[in-house]
């Protein structure tokens, strides 16, 4: 039987996506008396606030450099919401003094930081859970519930869009610095919901990615990709981060799972199967959406600290174990995109796993 406990927990980045966690995701949980801030840390201190003001913290145990926190507070867990090329330093420290991780997506910007990060966390014996949090949106629980059912029949192939248009998702500044900004910072969500409708890991990738017309980043806003799952199911994937139009933007995604006898779709956050149609008229079933207290970060932080409380059985979905399949289809696009060419995603991941250095 598991036992309820509080968990004290330290969180790193407190700005950006930090402050939803800190206003939205978690004071639920706080207050509940799940969770206890043991201390906040950002690099700059004026984000410091929203610790402050979410958690209702004291402002001495908010700290710019993270060894002084380490070092002062006792705490269970970290909660990373750095950017990714900014997280290795503090998995590090988290293992060296002891304490689970629980990080955003992706773990880290190159497929060797992740690799890198997987082994320490082996190595010291530590929990790690990753938020992929669309994938546990209520619409994409829905679609990925009925197709798991069985009603439907055999999954043949899946198709996604996620579409935004400029000035939103395109406009993010510090983000501009990565080539690939659409697929590390977007699309690793729908691969990885790409692999929860197919329940199979990929087998081949193929991207290809580009800026539409009038789009002057340096980053790769818009992407087709092509997976081949090992399990035979066929995926196509369109995503934009910079179009003149949204279509299908943040929890708005649409899916289509390709089912012997249906076709379902999420779209707009509406549930509907499909059924012939080559007389003009569909047979046409909505389907209500799932219910449940909590959805997206907040649930996969209580599926994280029922994790720590109740051994190897409770293992989060998305643990670091897990998400290392989701970072193989991420970078192998990434490799992909650059190349040209298909990439194997098993090879691609084993090459990793034997050739990269701590
Ligand atoms: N829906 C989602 O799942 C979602 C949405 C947005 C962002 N994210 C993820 O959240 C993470 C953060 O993204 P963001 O857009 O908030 O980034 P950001 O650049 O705004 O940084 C977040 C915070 O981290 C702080 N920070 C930066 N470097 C630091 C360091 N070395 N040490 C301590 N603090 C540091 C910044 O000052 C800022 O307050 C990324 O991994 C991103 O992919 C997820």
């Amino acid at each position: 039987m598991s036992k309820r406990r509080r968990h004290r927990f330290i969180q790193i980045g407190t700005g950006g996506w930090g402050r939803e966690w800190c206003y939205e995701f978690l004071p639920g949980l706080v207050r509940s008396g799940r969770l206890e801030p043991a201390a906040a840390v950002d690099v700059r201190r004026a984000h410091l606030k929203n610790a402050v003001e979410g958690y209702g913290i004291e402002r001495d145990l908010c700290f710019t450099d993270a060894q002084e926190a380490f070092d002062t507070v006792d705490a269970d867990f970290v909660i990373l919401v750095t950017p990714p090329d900014q997280r290795e330093q503090y998995v590090e420290m988290a293992c060296r003094c002891g304490l689970d991780i629980l990080s955003e997506k992706p773990v880290a910007d190159t497929m060797e930081g992740c690799v890198r990060i997987h082994r320490m966390v082996k190595k010291a014996r530590r929990k790690m859970g990753v938020t992929m949090s669309h994938r546990f949106d209520q619409d994409q629980q829905s679609l990925q519930s009925l197709v798991k059912s069985g009603r439907l029949g055999a999954l043949g192939a899946v198709i996604g869009r996620f579409t935004d248009s400029r000035g939103r998702s395109g406009g993010y500044p510090m983000k501009r610095v990565v080539e690939e900004v659409l697929l590390i910072h977007g699309s690793v969500h729908h691969f990885d919901i790409l692999r929860a409708l197919s329940q199979s890991n990929a087998a081949r990738v193929f991207a290809r990615t580009w800026n539409p017309p009038g789009v002057d980043m340096p980053g790769k806003t818009s992407a087709f990709v092509v997976v081949e799952m090992e399990n035979g199911v066929l995926c196509q994937y369109e995503g934009a981060f910079a179009n003149a139009a949204t279509l299908n933007g943040w929890e708005h995604e649409y899916f289509r799972a390709e089912c012997e006898n249906g076709t379902a779709i999420i779209d707009n956050r509406q549930l509907t199967v499909l059924r012939g149609g080559h007389t003009g008229t569909w047979e046409v079933e909505r389907v209500p959406l799932l219910q449940r207290p909590m959805w997206m970060n907040e649930w996969l932080t209580e599926q994280f600290l029922n994790w720590r409380e109740g051994g190897a059985k409770s293992k989060m979905e998305t643990s670091i174990d897990d998400n290392m399949q989701c970072n193989a289809l991420l970078f192998a696009a990434v490799e992909s995109a650059e190349s040209g060419q298909p990439v194997e995603v098993q090879e691609f991941l084993r090459r990793h796993l034997e050739t990269v250095r701590e």
